[in-house]
């Protein structure tokens, strides 16, 4: 009959059990498991180590000689603002990112809002691409831009740092800002992609926003769907939407929000624009919703009380 092991043989085994295990290769399965579970808390998109290891550079002069607003990341860094007929266009991403923040600027000057002294920041600002057309209000208050794609902060931060300040952040709902601190948040194409954090998100956002201060974001909802219909009936994304509803036949039903596919880019989230607004309607005043401000995407815009 075995003997049972000791407290000390115990660890021992235990602690060479763990020596044999963490060797690169299970190090790395363990790693790249973690990162492809698209609903696990406290993840972000990682530097690729290249030999062990990752360097972030300072941008050239030739680079920096250039206007802040006329600085474009690689295009590994756009997400796909800017392709179009299968070519990559430096002057439509910056043009689009200047027709999406003008956008939001009418439709917060519309609520009479303004951005004088207003400390601001965009949520998934990915490289900039909008929040570099805010560089008067980085100057005269403070700017930030966070996203959970590192890479895309390093260009950001590399590029367009000073005026604007930007950190990766990771899905955990929770963000290393005072109360109160922020008077306009703003995500353009962000909670279409959040899923089932969207309700902590948006609670997180409220905790960092002056009361009377305002949160613009765009979603996806009935009308996005028709648009994206009507304008490309070949997206891919009508036919994630039908692989749903042929098993779950939500379109004729009184849903509230449905998510396509999973991991905070992939996955495609939709509300029904007025369920939505109704359920945050008890946490923030819902001041305006436009169908159509960001492409296809409906711009809402929120008040903390
Ligand atoms: C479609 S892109 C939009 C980028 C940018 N807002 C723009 O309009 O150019 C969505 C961005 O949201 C980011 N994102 C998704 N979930 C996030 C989260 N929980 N926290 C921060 N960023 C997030 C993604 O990494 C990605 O950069």
């Amino acid at each position: 009959m075995n003997k049972p092991l000791d407290e000390n043989a115990r660890l021992r085994a235990g602690n060479e059990r763990w020596k044999n295990e963490a060797e690169p290769a299970f190090i790395h399965r363990l790693e790249s498991n973690l990162m492809s579970v698209g609903n696990m808390n406290g993840q972000f998109y990682p530097e690729p180590r290249i030999a062990g290891g990752y360097v972030v550079y300072q941008a050239s002069q030739d680079e920096l000689s250039k206007p802040l607003a006329e600085r474009v990341p690689p295009t590994a860094l756009r997400h796909y603002y800017g392709f179009k007929d299968g070519k990559w266009h430096d002057d439509l991403y910056l043009s689009t990112g200047l027709n999406d923040t003008k956008q939001m600027r009418k439709i917060l000057a519309d609520d009479g809002f303004s951005l004088e002294g207003q400390r601001i920041m965009e949520f998934g600002c990915s490289s900039g691409r909008l929040l570099r057309h805010f560089e008067a209000e980085a100057h005269s208050s403070e700017a930030w831009g966070i996203d959970l794609h590192s890479p895309g902060i390093h260009w950001a931060q590399s590029h367009l740092s000073p005026p604007f300040h930007f950190m990766t952040n990771n899905t955990n709902p929770h963000l290393p800002f005072e109360d109160r601190h922020f008077g306009l948040i703003f995500a353009g194409s962000v909670w279409t992609h959040i899923g089932e954090l969207d309700d902590a998100w948006l609670l997180e956002m409220r905790r960092i926003m002056n009361p009377g201060g305002r949160i613009y974001i765009t979603i996806s909802d009935e009308n996005t769907l028709a648009e994206v219909k009507r304008i490309n009936p070949g997206h891919e994304s009508n036919k994630h939407v039908a692989e749903l509803d042929e098993v779950t036949g939500m379109l004729s039903k009184d849903y509230v929000q449905f998510v396509t596919r999973s991991t905070p880019w992939l996955q495609r989230s939709v509300y029904n624009r007025e369920a939505w607004l109704k359920k945050i309607g008890r946490w923030f005043d819902v001041k305006m919703a436009k169908a159509n401000a960001y492409g296809w995407q409906t711009g809402v815009l929120l008040e903390k009380r």
